[in-house]
């Protein structure tokens, strides 16, 4: 089985691309922070506190998570309900990165994602995932944009939704979210040794992809 890992902060493109790359290729996605997102919907609804590991490990229990694939997209179900859609909030993006802190959240997930990658070719995204769920993986990359591009790109998105965030609150969440994820003990946001590191601040959409793609594709080559 192929494994293809890419990490990075949060908007700088990771899902739409790596979805894109891996109907490409091939491969299964699988969107790790959705996963994240899932926990933290599930936490928000039950007022638990997001910074109580203890309280957090209690309810993981009740928690059963699938990821279905409906037309090659991923959809998370958090106890048979399809919460693709809500997981997407700003008020959800800032719970994910709060309840991801906690090594019993992390352990939670970690077998169901090796579980994948060990049955299927993944192109899987994250924040550790070349770091501490597939450290094996043959092709490893980081994306990463700066904060300012990728809060612009954030902004838009939200706007298309009729989010109505102003700008300085999306570029405080992309920052908070940077040190949050950057800071913590548990598999902190960083770079594999191992990984191709690309910027994508500057590019559009088809020149992140191709690049990716170019990465991808000469790392093929050299393991023959
Ligand atoms: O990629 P995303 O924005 O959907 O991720 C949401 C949050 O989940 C992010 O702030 C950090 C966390 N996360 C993580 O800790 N590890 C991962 N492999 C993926 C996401």
């Amino acid at each position: 089985m192929i494994s293809i890992a890419v990490d990075g902060p949060s908007g700088a493109g990771k899902s739409t691309l790596s979805r894109r790359l891996a109907a490409e290729l091939g491969y299964i996605y699988v969107d790790t922070g959705a996963m994240y997102r899932t926990i933290g919907l599930f936490a928000l609804r039950k007022g638990a506190d997001l910074d109580s590991e203890t309280e957090l490990a209690a309810l993981l229990p009740e928690i059963c998570l699938e990821m279905r694939y409906v037309d090659g997209v991923q959809h998370m179900f958090l106890n048979g309900e399809d919460v693709s859609g809500l997981i997407r909030t700003q008020e959800v993006s800032m719970a994910a990165s709060r309840i991801s802190a906690h090594p019993a959240v992390r352990a939670f997930l970690l077998e169901t994602q090796r579980g994948l990658a060990r049955e299927n070719n993944v192109l899987m995204d994250g924040r550790d995932i070349g770091t501490v769920v597939l450290p094996n993986a043959q092709i490893k990359i980081f994306l990463t944009a700066s904060a300012q591009e990728r809060a612009r790109r954030r902004y838009e998105e939200l706007a298309a939704r009729g989010e109505k965030d102003s700008f300085e609150q999306v570029l405080a969440d992309v920052r908070q979210r940077d040190y949050n994820d950057t800071h913590r003990a548990a598999a902190p946001l960083c770079a594999a040794q191992d990984a191709v590191t690309i910027d994508t601040t500057g590019y559009d959409f088809e020149q992140s992809f191709q690049k990716m793609l170019e990465v991808i594709r000469r790392a093929q080559k050299q393991e023959g």
